[in-house]
């Protein structure tokens, strides 16, 4: 059966139509909004490359967490942007830095809203490297592995309800997991950024973060952007090392990636669309070349597409306020 009896054209032939055998739903329930966390009290501090987004004191990203609950996103992503860098990056494990702080803070104030926090050292190392380097400037591996552990902790200890390192030494899942079980935290789930490419789209991350390598690049932990075969790998590893999601970032660029994974295993798949696949949008919605809604939502939706139950997105509020109608 062929044209003329086979029409698919009759299925789109109504908004009505369209809705019910529309197969991808995208929803704010799936979506967590990342927040960038500094100190100070009643701080917005703009992020010039990524329009929308900027750093929070806790107080005012308590508030931004308490809009994007109210907006029925699933969950906040922290990130800590200390004022104190060091070689070893120590206040990322501090039990009262700045994560644990935020973290208390938002889950005293919206406790049904999902706290998960970003694990790794590049933001408060010296050096802007996710571990700890040697002389040579190399980055170490196996000595990374107790900051790393202990950072999970503090922010576990804290109330997260879930780490995510995001950091590319091997062996990390292990140890955090091992850490957290060893302190009673054996409920606090772990989302691996599991297959993490070294991306040019992390770019405006950076600034956001500060947390540019202050040397070389990431190319001897973050995988190489041409392998699908070493991402299965990945995601062997640290799945037999315990993580209870697995992350692929990023996510418009590794769609064929995620459709991999989900085929692969029946754990829950996250993708990270990242501050550089935001930006490329913001900049050219702001020029009035593309609709920045209807592109935003089209990149979301292949990605859920593609496999991802959850997409960790600058745009999650964007989609709750764009599907209710109103536009910012
Ligand atoms: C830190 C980290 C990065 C991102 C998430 N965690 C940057 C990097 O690896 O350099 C990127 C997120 C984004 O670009 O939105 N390891
Ligand atoms: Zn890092």
């Amino acid at each position: 059966m062929s044209f003329p009896s086979e029409r698919p054209r009759r299925l789109r032939q109504s908004a009505a139509w369209r809705r019910l055998v529309r197969e991808t739903e995208l929803a704010p329930r799936h979506l967590i909004l990342p927040l960038f966390v500094i100190e100070g009290r009643d701080r917005a501090l703009p992020v010039p490359s990524m329009p929308g987004v900027s750093q929070l004191s806790i107080d005012r990203a308590v508030a931004e967490a308490q809009a994007a609950a109210r907006d029925g996103v699933a969950g906040v992503l922290l990130f800590g942007v200390p004022d104190t860098k060091d070689p070893l990056g120590e206040s990322a494990a501090d039990p009262d830095g700045l994560v644990p702080r935020a973290v208390r803070a938002i889950k005293a104030a919206v406790p049904e809203l999902l706290v998960w926090t970003d694990v790794c050292l590049c933001g408060a190392t010296d050096h802007g490297h996710c571990g700890h380097v040697d002389a040579n400037g190399k980055v170490l591996n196996d000595v990374s592995l107790g900051t790393l552990a202990r950072t999970a902790v503090a922010h576990a200890a804290a109330g997260a309800d879930a780490v995510a390192p995001s950091d590319m030494m091997d062996g990390r899942v292990g140890a955090i997991r091992q850490a957290l079980d060893a302190r009673g935290l054996q409920d606090v789930p772990i989302v691996a950024y599991a297959v993490k490419y070294a991306s040019a789209l992390y770019g405006p991350f950076r600034e956001a973060a500060h947390s540019a390598p202050a040397f070389g690049d990431r190319r001897a932990y973050q995988m190489d952007a041409a392998n699908a075969r070493e991402a299965l790998r990945e995601i062997r590893l640290d799945i037999e090392e315990g993580a209870d999601v697995v992350m692929v970032k990023p996510a418009g660029a590794c769609l064929d990636i995620i459709h991999r994974i989900r085929q692969q295993t029946d754990l829950p798949v996250a993708a990270y669309q990242v501050s550089g696949e935001y930006s490329l949008i913001k900049a050219a919605a702001a020029v009035g070349w593309v609709d920045e809604r209807a592109v935003a939502l089209e990149a979301l939706t292949g990605i859920r597409r593609a496999g991802a139950d959850i997409i960790i997105t600058y745009f999650a509020r964007n989609v709750a306020a764009w599907q209710r109608g109103d536009h910012p």
